[in-house]
């Protein structure tokens, strides 16, 4: 399918348009219509929570202009764009999530007092022009109505403006404008342009820009109560993916590629519940589990064979979870095999157990370390003692786990990536952060290093945490976790 014409579209105009253009054809398209009364909705319920995030970020910048782009759709292949998804911090500061408009973009304009938000965005369009039938990216013919500026200013408790209307935002930026660059690079590219203009130099300053990137990720480290609600939905979706593939196990290993068996029963679970998938399900089956980031997906699913899947749900509101569990396929473990997922357990138990708010987040990891060194210690596969591998100049252990065993986890899977290492790696954890504890043991299929019987054996064991007032929560501990649990599960 291509567009008929494409008067307003971005692309340039078809060489396949068939559009018939004659006075006649449009003055009948753009008539006879149904009045479409537009109720005001009440707004959504993270629109108090948005609210409240840009209140925090207006007191670090008084008297900047700061500009957060949702982003452009992306182009996938010729006039096909990937599936689209607003830019984290847009979709956090704002709540509109799966159905954000393409394009969009938030201004926080200084005031006096702070500043005053506008959303602004392409609202659908009327009968009058011809996009709604004639542009193939964006007409509502093509790809759906969007709202009006009214039903979004109610729904997400915001000040909306036309997108036409951002034109005078940029014709205004100075000095005092940051814009998280990186989200639509169109826009960073304006502003650039601009900004040389008023400092009147060739080169541009921007670790202003910078800034307001890392502070409105550190902005994400300590999840509000609707951002934790919202991840306990994307673990509980999740595991009913789980379920899903649990329940599928027959024709998954009956077929030759069974791991995109996997990842299609997982999915359909995905955007049955929520938006899609958070990142690329990961359906390792065998030695492919060795493959940290295996989705390529294409091997098959075999009785006696270990199968990791590393797979989130991710919500309309784009939180996800991000959940490992390690399944022998045939439904029970080998001697083997137990030894090293039990061990990897012992490991995230460990790990968990010394989660409290006032820990340094790097000790999740010291904690893991222990477990893991001790158990490859005591199987003979290290040339030296645990506590010699432990030290920072060894590391034999981290041959088998070269990841590490957590990262933040909300609206981006590994989430506020550019929080500066004093609040993340050697952070101080708080009630409200949640994260993942994820060790594994890989042994890759032809490690010398270790006796035959281990080699193409790769377990993960990831589950969501969250940090509370007194401890910890793993809210996925409803996912099986234990060696026998997990034998129950896939017998049940
Ligand atoms: N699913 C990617 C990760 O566990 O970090
Ligand atoms: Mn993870
Ligand atoms: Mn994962």
């Amino acid at each position: 399918m291509d567009a008929m014409a494409d008067t307003n579209a971005p692309r340039p105009a078809s060489n396949r348009s068939t559009v018939p253009v004659s006075d006649t054809f449009k003055d009948y398209i753009s008539s006879k219509w149904a009045e479409r009364p537009d109720v005001a909705p009440a707004p959504r319920e993270q629109a108090s929570f948005a609210a409240a995030r840009r209140v925090a970020l207006s007191q670090k910048y008084p008297g900047k202009r700061l500009i957060i782009p949702a982003g452009a759709a992306k182009v996938r292949s010729n006039d096909t764009d990937y599936a689209y998804r607003a830019h984290s911090a847009f979709a956090h500061l704002t709540g509109w999530g799966s159905d954000a408009v393409a394009g969009s973009v938030l201004v926080l304009e200084p005031t006096a007092s702070g500043h005053e938000a506008t959303l602004y965005f392409r609202e659908a369009a009327g009968r009058d022009s011809d996009e709604f039938y004639a542009n193939a990216d964006i007409g509502e013919f093509w790809t759906g109505r969007r709202p009006s500026l009214a039903h979004v200013a109610a729904d997400l408790g915001l000040n909306t403006a036309n997108l036409n209307a951002f034109a005078s935002v940029i014709d205004s930026v100075d000095a005092a404008t940051l814009v998280v660059r990186g989200a639509d690079r169109d826009i960073t590219d304006q502003i650039d342009g601009r900004r040389l203009l008023a400092a009147d130099t060739e080169s541009l300053e921007t670790d202003g820009d910078a800034d307001l990137t890392r502070d409105l990720s550190e902005l994400r480290l300590v999840k509000d109560a609707y951002e934790i609600e919202q991840m306990r939905r994307a673990v509980a979706a999740t595991k009913k993916g789980f379920d899903d593939v649990i329940a599928d196990f027959a024709a998954i290993t009956a077929h030759e590629r069974g791991e995109r068996l996997v990842e299609g029963t997982f999915n359909r679970r995905a955007r049955a519940e929520g938006n899609t998938v958070g990142y690329d399900t990961i359906a390792a089956s065998g030695p492919h589990a060795c493959v940290l980031h295996w989705t390529r997906n294409d091997g098959a699913v075999v009785p006696g064979d270990l199968i990791l899947l590393d797979a989130g749900i991710e919500l309309d509101s784009l939180y996800t979870a991000d959940i490992t569990r390690t399944l022998p396929v045939g439904g029970k473990y080998s001697e083997v095999q137990r030894r090293v997922y039990e061990a990897v357990r012992e490991a995230a138990d460990a790990a968990f157990a010394i989660v409290k708010p006032g820990l340094r987040f790097r000790e999740i990891h010291a904690e893991a370390m222990k477990v893991i060194a001790a158990k490859t210690a005591e199987w003979g596969l290290l040339p030296v003692s645990a506590e010699e591998s432990l030290q920072p100049e060894h590391q034999y252990h981290r041959r088998y786990m070269v990841h590490g065993t957590s990262h933040h986890l909300g609206i981006d899977v590994h989430d506020c990536a550019q929080a500066r290492r004093d609040l993340y790696l050697d952070g101080i954890l708080e009630p409200g952060m949640v994260f993942t504890i994820e060790p594994g043991l890989y042994f890759q299929p032809d490690d010398l290093t270790v006796p035959e019987e281990y080699r193409g054996i790769g377990v993960r064991i990831e589950d969501n945490i969250l940090v509370t007032e007194s401890g910890a929560e793993n809210l996925s501990v409803g996912i099986p976790r234990t060696a026998d649990d997990v034998e129950a599960w896939l017998a049940g």
